[in-house]
């Protein structure tokens, strides 16, 4: 899908970074596999820092990874779909970390100096995520948290497992004094949020000698203010997060103007947002809500500016882009993405097309993003 405001397409995230120009990307916003399996189990991780290969070395080593089983999904279907898997038990960090260097160090070279990063981490591995952000030379300038209230623990019931292995074990286990009673013990807690990574690309200079030359460097506060004019904070709740907080000050739920979420964004989510992009049976497990990708465009990319997002997924990033006046270029490995993609693409440009005639709107929004 292309024309001059929107390109989207169907391409493995490195192959497509290495057509992209150096220093024309405003902002990168991106949501990539938290997690990946060792490639093969010979591999080794190459002591060159990946600043230090050439493109062709760089290109050939990401080769390594492309068979890579992406971690870390919460897909039903995980088993029929080789790029949904069953979370974080066959992550191996260190390839990982150096899956990201390779992503990210074009990543920095495509943003215009001062062009700032934002990129979903899982909270087991978004560490190795923020360091691969600094190995390759980003400046690792926050990180964010988006609280929701939306997901489930997935834990061993230890008390089972203990029983289990005492009746099949033949060992002499020593489960006298002083005993435990290990139900009611498990292994994980409930996932309540997601790390983001905030970092930017070196500065030109100064911060002001960076916004004057390249429009990049800086937050756009002003665009981004709570409720009351407050200063932003590095805190993203959903709904219903918002919804306990505020509920957990007195017991009742605050009136307006004292409700203690209007200290943090919250979310007002699209009615309907992800029947909107369920296309013949297909949906992405991994959908970001569009509000939160509309706030966090906003405050890194400049009035008409280009976001850039390698792991487009459903086109979550694509939709509130086009919402938010930007141009958008997306890679998406997984061609069965690409209606949901067209969905978003037209959803969002009639969202964001001023009132004029619906039917010539439409028919504009299917002529523009043909497939190509
Ligand atoms: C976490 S999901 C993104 C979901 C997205 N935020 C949304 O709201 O729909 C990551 C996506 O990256 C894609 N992906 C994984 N490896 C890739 C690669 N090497 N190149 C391009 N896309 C890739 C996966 O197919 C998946 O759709």
């Amino acid at each position: 899908m292309r024309n001059q405001r929107v390109d989207a397409r169907v391409s493995d995230a490195h192959a497509a970074l290495l057509a992209v120009r150096s220093g024309t990307v405003d902002a990168i916003v991106t949501d990539p596999p938290y997690a990946i399996r060792r490639p093969t189990a010979a591999s080794r991780i190459s002591a060159t820092p990946v600043s230090d290969l050439s493109t062709d070395q760089r290109a050939s080593e990401w080769l390594t990874y492309a068979a890579a089983e992406m971690l870390g999904q919460q897909s039903a279907n995980w088993r029929a779909k080789a790029t949904h898997s069953r979370g974080y038990a066959d992550n191996d960090p260190a390839h990982f970390q150096r899956w990201c260097e390779l992503w990210l160090s074009e990543c920095l070279r495509v943003l215009k100096p001062g062009g700032h990063l934002i990129a979903f981490g899982g909270t087991r591995t978004w560490h190795r995520l923020a360091t691969a952000a600094e190995v390759v030379g980003f400046e690792v300038r926050d990180s964010l948290a988006w609280m929701y209230g939306t997901g489930y623990p997935k834990s061993l019931d230890v008390g089972s497992a203990v029983e289990r292995l005492l009746a099949s074990s033949t060992r002499p286990w020593d489960v006298s004094e002083p005993a435990v009673d290990w139900r009611g013990w498990g292994t994980t807690l409930k996932p309540a949020f997601e790390p983001v990574v905030l970092a930017r690309a070196p500065l030109d200079g100064t911060v002001a000698n960076t916004v004057l030359g390249h429009r990049t460097g800086a937050l756009n506060i002003d665009r981004i203010r709570l409720e009351g004019g407050r200063w932003p904070t590095n805190v993203f709740l959903d709904e219903d997060q918002a919804r306990v907080l505020d509920a957990s000050d007195d017991g009742t739920v605050g009136a307006e103007d004292s409700r203690p979420s209007r200290f943090f964004w919250h979310a007002k989510p699209g009615r309907l947002e992800r029947e909107r992009v369920t296309i013949n049976g297909i949906t992405h497990p991994t959908v970001k809500p569009v509000a939160l990708m509309r706030e966090l465009i906003r405050m890194v990319t400049p009035p008409d500016g280009t976001v850039l997002d390698p792991f487009a997924g459903s086109g979550t990033t694509v939709e509130a882009a086009i919402i938010e006046g930007m141009r958008c270029v997306a890679f998406e490995r997984e061609a069965s993405y690409m209606p949901l993609i067209q969905a978003r693409i037209n959803y969002a440009t009639r969202a964001a097309a001023p009132p004029v005639d619906q039917t010539q709107a439409e028919g504009q929004a299917e002529t523009q993003y043909a497939l190509f």
